[in-house]
């Protein structure tokens, strides 16, 4: 049974380089913000970014937030220098680590052994570092299930869109959109349901990456609500306009996490002695069993995180 360990209903992409979008992001209230060192800072300016990122970690602000650095890609010339400094200097202050464009379980073991000696060094709780990685290209697909399964520390994985349509030549220029002319279902069902699957099976959440048309709420509720419908956990976004309706669309609806909490406490009355010992036994107008508790675990944790709480609680039956 995999339930969410920490809500990550919506994930902020902060640039690096910009002190005065990290400001701003502190007042946004997104489950999950990553500072940015890779494809939202230019090349001249990642040298400075590490310090600018080292900085607004240390100076703190963001409540109960994910606090995630995503640093250069293993195929670049900045990851391990990234990977030293952002933790050397601001180790304690960060949850997780973002590793973009995964190729293979490879890289994660580089990274996992790298932080391990970079917690060793500094004297910090063993295991405390997190990991999430970006799959957005055919290699990173073809071998996800070998990704999620490389690193105890592993936390999520993340489909990006935009490097994935350009690996895979999609003709399109529409990030989180259907490309132009493919009229015939969900051209990215497969990579999702790919990912969520391997995530799945490590026990891992599941993450979709950002919506470009910043304008068109209604579209990015659209496309958001088909992959929070598949079961994924969240998405990323990219400005405040966004904020309130990706954690809306990625939170249970009210009636739903009622219903599963109720489902919770009825049917471990029912399998009781006092209820019974019933396996299967009706709530309302609906049959439950066994099933209907795995499915109502999933929904009660995700309305949990997302700090519902339940308006109509079931009573056991007074006779039966
Ligand atoms: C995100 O990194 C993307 O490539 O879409
Ligand atoms: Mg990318």
């Amino acid at each position: 049974m995999v339930v969410p360990q920490r809500s990550r209903r919506s994930c902020l992409a902060v640039p690096g380089s910009s002190t005065k979008m990290i400001d701003k992001a502190r007042g946004l209230a997104t489950d999950q913000f990553f500072l940015d060192l890779e494809d939202a800072v230019a090349p001249l300016a990642k040298e400075q970014a590490r310090e600018t990122v080292v900085a607004a970690l240390n100076e703190g602000g963001w409540g109960d937030r994910i606090r995630t650095v995503r640093i250069n890609d293993l195929e670049s010339r900045w990851a391990y220098r990234d990977v030293v400094d952002v933790l050397e200097g601001a180790g304690g202050s960060l949850d997780t680590v973002m590793l973009p464009k995964v190729t293979g379980a490879d890289q994660v073991h580089w990274l996992d052994l790298t932080v391990t000696q970079i917690e060793r060094a500094l004297g910090l709780p063993a295991g405390s570092i997190g990991i999430e990685v970006q799959i957005e290209d055919a290699r990173g697909l073809t071998a996800v299930d070998s990704i999620a399964a490389a690193s105890d520390r592993l936390e999520a994985l993340i489909f990006g869109p935009a490097d994935f349509m350009a690996s895979i030549n999609m003709p399109s220029l529409v990030v989180g959109e259907q490309p132009p002319g493919y009229d015939v279902g969900d051209a990215y069902h497969h990579v999702l349901m790919r990912l969520l699957t391997a995530a799945r099976a490590n026990g891992l959440q599941a993450v979709d990456g950002p919506y470009l048309q910043i304008r068109d709420v209604e579209g990015l509720r659209r496309v958001a609500g088909r992959t929070a419908a598949l079961g994924l956990d969240g998405k990323w976004v990219l400005h405040p306009d966004q904020v309130d309706a990706v954690n809306e669309v990625f939170s249970p609806r009210q009636r739903d996490y009622d219903r599963a909490e109720n489902i919770l406490d009825a049917y471990a009355w029912y399998t009781s002695e006092a209820g019974g010992k019933r396996g299967a036994a009706m709530l309302g107008d609906e049959m439950i069993d066994e099933a209907s508790r795995k499915m109502a675990l999933v929904v009660a944790a995700k309305g949990r995180a997302a700090g519902l709480t339940r308006q109509d609680p079931w009573r056991p039956p007074v006779e039966r």
